[in-house]
């Protein structure tokens, strides 16, 4: 098994950096550009979402990377999600996204978050009218399927609390692969982390950098002192110390960057080597989540009154 990668418990290995493709401007251009500079830089692990609009552009640079024998498709390792308005039906959404891709099968393939809205509700902020009632044991038999039809190499869940992962693995026949969380040493998920090796499940770690410049991420991780202090002594950079420390700490760390030159800091991050002290210092750093899902909560329709409900107080 190569150094930069996990193995999963379903045998599959994982890249431990990964590449993110959300970005709110969404343009197909430059998402193209952003991933083609990155499969150059060595980048094998890219990140999807039916809800980001990214795939199509993800899938042209991979396809024009393997045409041009730049890279073959099985050491690429990519990720979509299952949107909660496809909750009812994961194979045809899975079969959408692998035509939007131009792929015969994705690598892993995770239910986004734990709701399920209306079929027609395909967009990121739902409204109360849009929420369905939730039914993770049909879902979860769909993305089985997906995994029988072989569509996917493996399956897995995003957003999920140890409660959440707790009921799925009662009726579950295949067990998660991964769950994709917000990780970064401002929420260090410790809890979930002792959790899901109990259990055999790999933590993928979205917003590794705690998403500066996004409209729902903040600039908090990167200019921590802590964080600024760490780098400084290491002369390395504040997103390759949070970056390392997931990656310390076991995860993937998914990151997105469409900027040439954070690329390639971002996937320098591997090299650099962080010591006990460092980790001891960020341990003293004041956890806060970033990503809270208040838009996935409401008084009436949701599954989740408040947003302790949604995390199931682990938060
Ligand atoms: N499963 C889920 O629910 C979920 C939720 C959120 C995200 N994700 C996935 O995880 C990926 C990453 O998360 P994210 O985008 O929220 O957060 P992130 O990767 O922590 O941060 C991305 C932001 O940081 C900037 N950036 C990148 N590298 C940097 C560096 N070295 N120094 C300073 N700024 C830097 C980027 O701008 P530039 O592009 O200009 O560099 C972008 O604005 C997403 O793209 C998506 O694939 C999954």
């Amino acid at each position: 098994m190569r150094s930069d990668q996990v193995r999963l418990n379903n045998g599959m290995t994982i890249p431990i950096i990964g590449m993110g493709t959300y970005s709110f401007e969404n343009d197909i251009n430059t998402t193209e550009n952003a991933v083609q500079t990155a499969l150059k830089m060595g980048y094998t692990h890219f990140d999807t979402a039916q809800i980001y609009g990214s795939e199509p552009a993800l899938g042209n640079a991979l396809g024009k990377a393997i045409s041009n024998g730049l890279v073959e498709r099985e050491d690429l390792f990519v990720t979509s999600k299952l949107w909660g308005s496809h909750h009812h039906d994961p194979v045809s959404a899975l079969k959408q996204t692998l035509k939007r891709l131009g792929m015969e099968y994705l690598d892993m393939y995770l239910v986004h978050w734990p709701i399920r809205l209306k079929p027609w509700a395909n967009h990121p902020l739902p409204e109360e009218e849009d929420f369905e009632k939730l039914d993770m044991e049909t879902t979860w038999a769909g993305m089985e399927k997906c995994l029988e039809f072989g569509l996917c190499k493996g399956i897995g869940v995003s957003n999920l609390s140890c409660k959440k992962i707790e009921n799925l693995l009662d009726f579950a026949s295949v067990p998660p692969a991964v769950n994709q969380v917000e990780m970064h040493p401002m929420w260090r998920q410790k809890k979930l982390r002792d959790f899901c090796k109990d259990q055999r499940i790999h933590v993928s770690a979205y917003s590794a950098i705690g998403g500066p410049g996004n409209f729902w991420g903040s600039t908090a991780v990167v200019e921590d002192p802590i964080i600024q202090s760490i780098a400084l002594k290491h002369k390395a950079t504040p997103a390759q110390v949070a970056l390392k420390w997931g990656i310390s700490k076991g995860a993937s760390v998914i990151v997105k960057s469409f900027n040439d030159k954070r690329l390639k800091e971002n996937i320098g991050a591997l090299d650099l080597n962080l010591e006990e002290n460092d980790f001891l210092e960020i341990e003293k750093m004041e956890e806060k989540k970033i990503m809270r899902g208040d838009f996935y909560v409401n008084q009436t329709t949701s599954p989740y009154r408040t947003i302790q409900d949604l995390w199931d107080d682990e938060i």
